[in-house]
């Protein structure tokens, strides 16, 4: 990068002003948002939105979803339906993207030239400040390299793309875990293009649509492709991991607590969640998979989760990283 580099900032009124700044002046800026961090640009300016491509080493085939500090924000980006409102309404700030037809202000590269934009209002408050702090869009994917696990605390970002963004605002750990539902808005339907926290139940009960989760299709959307969210060390998913399974080259990612003779049997393992609960587990994901993956194993060895709720999130993310046969 050419600019200034301010590497990590713990989030406050100052270093929230100063990434508004930077944002401004095209700059990238790594910020906390409930889901993962994200890896921000000003959205409608395209030489900085390009930077966000090449920090990521993104194909630019891959769209990326534009933040925005409220629902009335939308209008100026895209063709907001009444079924989109009431979604907006009832789903933000929070962990929902929806793709919508999109207003030509919208830079090609920000949607790589498809005709919808994807939209959202996080619910984090550093986001939130630094949205409305800058007062402008902020084209943001998830703050990680492409194609590898996504990042869920400053020090991932850091490690990283740590040279590559001007400032990485720290704001702890991301408090879901995992990216946003993605859903396309159809006039009278919802597709579910990445499922997320926000489930296809709570959509159904809110809008009273039908609700289709979208398993194959062409590629829209990155988390779309077979293998995505992947550590370097090959990843396996088991849907209970045995004694069998156990050696000393092996990291175990459980989902609830095994017995103890169990866990020691690895090299090194984690629990999701030691009471089976899915969105514990959800929050834990990723920063377990980044111990794991550092601790230089052979492989990884990771259980099945419950997919109930968010637990279907986690299990889409799982099936992504693991190795394919
Ligand atoms: O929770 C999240 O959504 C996080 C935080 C940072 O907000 N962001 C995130 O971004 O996960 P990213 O780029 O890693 O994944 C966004 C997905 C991509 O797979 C992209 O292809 C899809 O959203 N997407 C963006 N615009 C789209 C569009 N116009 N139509 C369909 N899919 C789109
Ligand atoms: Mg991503």
């Amino acid at each position: 990068m050419t600019g200034n580099h301010y590497g990590r900032l713990k989030a406050d009124a100052a270093s929230i002003a100063l990434a508004a700044k930077l944002l401004h002046a095209g700059e990238l800026v790594a910020f906390p948002t409930e889901t993962v961090y994200g890896l921000g640009a000003a959205a409608l300016n395209s030489e900085a939105v390009v930077k966000i491509f090449e920090a990521k080493q993104r194909p630019f085939f891959d769209p990326l979803i534009v933040h925005i500090g409220d629902a009335t924000w939308a209008n100026e980006l895209a063709e907001v339906s009444a079924l989109g409102q009431s979604l907006m309404q009832a789903f933000w700030p929070g962990p929902l993207t929806l793709v919508l037809p999109r207003k030509k202000i919208v830079p090609d590269l920000v949607t790589s030239g498809l005709s919808d934009v994807a939209l959202r209002v996080p619910a984090h408050l550093v986001a939130q400040e630094l949205l409305h702090v800058s007062g402008i869009a902020i084209a943001a994917p998830s703050a990680n390299l492409f194609g590898q696990l996504s990042p869920t605390r400053a020090e991932h970002v850091e490690r990283f793309l740590g040279e590559k963004v001007a400032l990485i605002l720290d704001g702890g750990p991301c408090f879901v875990g995992v990216e946003s539902t993605i859903v396309k808005v159809h006039e009278r339907t919802l597709e579910i293009l990445r499922p997320g926290a926000i489930t296809m139940a709570q959509l159904q009960g809110i809008t009273g649509v039908n609700v289709t989760l979208v398993t194959k299709a062409p590629v829209i959307a990155s988390g779309m492709l077979d293998s995505h969210y992947a550590p370097r060390t090959p990843l396996y998913l088991k849907e209970k991991l045995t004694q069998a399974d156990a050696d000393t080259k092996t990291a175990a990612l459980f989902f609830q607590q095994p017995a103890y003779n169990l866990a020691a049997s690895f090299q090194i393992s984690r629990v999701l969640s030691p009471s089976g609960k899915v969105s514990e587990a959800a929050q834990n994901l990723f920063s377990f998979l980044h111990e794991l993956d550092t601790a230089g194993c052979q492989r990884i060895l990771a259980e099945h989760v419950s997919e109930d709720g968010i637990g279907l999130a986690i299990m889409n993310r799982l099936h992504k990283a693991a190795v394919k046969d």
